[in-house]
């Protein structure tokens, strides 16, 4: 072999190191996570409940497929430097937890942290990158979610860089989601090392205010959803905006739940459940299980939807979906409810971002209620309704021919 194939062979070697594994997230992740119902609880029963009950719940078959323990499954490493699961909490051990996922045709995974420790104070992936990845690729994960605790010092982009780095070299196509919460604008640096990135601190399960721990704070859907301004241009295809995991049924009023539900999807956000699979209400089960609005987060196109009109405390909402279609999304968030009236024809719809545009007075569209799942009229007419407070009404719109 002459010299200059050597080098050529070499780079591409180099290069195809340098990425991260593509085309695992064309369409937003969906799936469940420990952390926001269950904190440090978590065990080996509780994760093999939840897919049981993602199962069971339809949910699978509605889209979601990763199951994720967040912080605090660790134990510690050994004299080699390997990490264990807490022998206690997953006596099986993590190869078996992942068989018994895989099983049921769901995907598995787990959570680490860029510094020395946890959020939680459990060991941390720091020095120990390549090591981790092995492991992980070893016990069958599928997706890590990288969190920023303990991090005084690093560079994100290069602790993020590292760690995609290291997933590569262990050879197994692992999502990898970055939870940096938007401290370092990831969204400008973040698409070739990841598959998702968070945008904000920590959600919390309620809708209109956030919660105040003291040295940090939690937000509510609506402050997460005002963080989102500006965002929508960075996310696409395998790489997305991240605006936390969902707390429908954790404890927020249907409305609120449904609302949050729809505006994730309006987002084309990451639809990570948080709530007890295992125990969830009936209400809850249909909301995180409507096809109709998981279809407008999951569009092939991966369009994030943008705010197109404010007045009062009506915010009206518009994606552009595949084939011409559009979502829109009114979100009603005062505390009392809304009557409104929308007169598409004078309102045309421009999205640089998108290149598309919508003449009301040229085009006409179908309309379907996605929540009631009935046909809503069409755009030849205004659009009159109310909505409960803290709830939404979210239509399909389909071209007439
Ligand atoms: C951080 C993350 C959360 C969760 C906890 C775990 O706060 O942002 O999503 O992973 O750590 O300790």
């Amino acid at each position: 072999m002459n010299k200059k194939v050597l080098m050529i062979m070499l780079i591409a070697a180099a290069q195809s190191l340098a990425q991260k594994f593509e085309g695992l997230a064309l369409t937003p992740p969906m799936g469940w996570n420990t952390w926001n119902n269950f904190a440090c609880n978590v065990d080996e029963a509780l994760i093999r409940g939840a897919a049981d009950a993602m199962v069971a719940s339809g949910m699978r078959d509605a889209g979601y497929r990763y199951i994720v323990i967040d912080d605090c499954w660790h134990g510690t490493r050994d004299s080699l430097g390997f990490i264990h699961p807490d022998p206690v909490r997953f006596p099986s051990g993590m190869k078996a937890l992942a068989d018994y996922i895989h099983l049921k045709g769901l995907k598995f995974g787990i959570y680490s942290d860029a510094g020395w420790k946890t959020c939680g104070g459990r060991p941390g992936s720091r020095g120990h990158e390549y090591q981790d990845a092995m492991q992980y690729a070893a016990w069958e994960v599928d997706y890590l979610k990288y969190d920023w605790c303990n991090t005084e010092g690093l560079n994100a982009e290069g602790a993020y860089m590292t760690m995609r780095e290291a997933l590569r070299a262990a050879g197994r196509p692992i999502v990898f989601s970055l939870c940096e919460w938007g401290n370092n604008k990831p969204w400008l640096w973040a698409k070739d090392i990841g598959h998702l990135w968070r945008t904000t601190g920590d959600i919390a399960a309620l809708f209109d205010g956030f919660v105040d721990h003291g040295t940090w704070k939690s937000w509510g859907v609506l402050m997460i959803l005002d963080m989102q301004e500006g965002l929508r241009v960075y996310a696409g295809p395998d790489h997305w905006n991240d605006p936390d995991m969902m707390e429908v049924g954790n404890g927020m009023t249907e409305s609120e739940d449904r609302a949050h539900f729809s505006m994730w999807c309006m987002l084309a956000a990451p639809l990570m459940a948080g709530n007890d699979l295992a125990k969830m209400t009936e209400k809850t089960r249909r909301i995180l299980t409507n096809r109709e609005v998981i279809a407008v987060d999951q569009d092939p196109l991966g369009i994030q939807g943008f705010k197109q009109h404010v007045r009062d405390s009506v915010e009206t909402w518009f994606k552009p979906l595949s084939s011409g279609e559009w979502a829109v999304c009114f979100l009603n968030r005062s505390k009392k409810e809304a009557a409104i009236s929308w007169d598409w024809a004078a309102n045309p719809v421009s999205d640089d971002h998108s290149g598309r545009s919508i003449r009301f007075d040229a085009e006409k569209f179908k309309l379907w209620d996605l929540w009631t799942g009935k046909k809503a009229a069409t755009t030849k007419k205004p659009f009159r309704t109310k909505i409960a407070s803290h709830d939404v009404r979210m239509l399909r719109l389909t071209p007439e021919k």
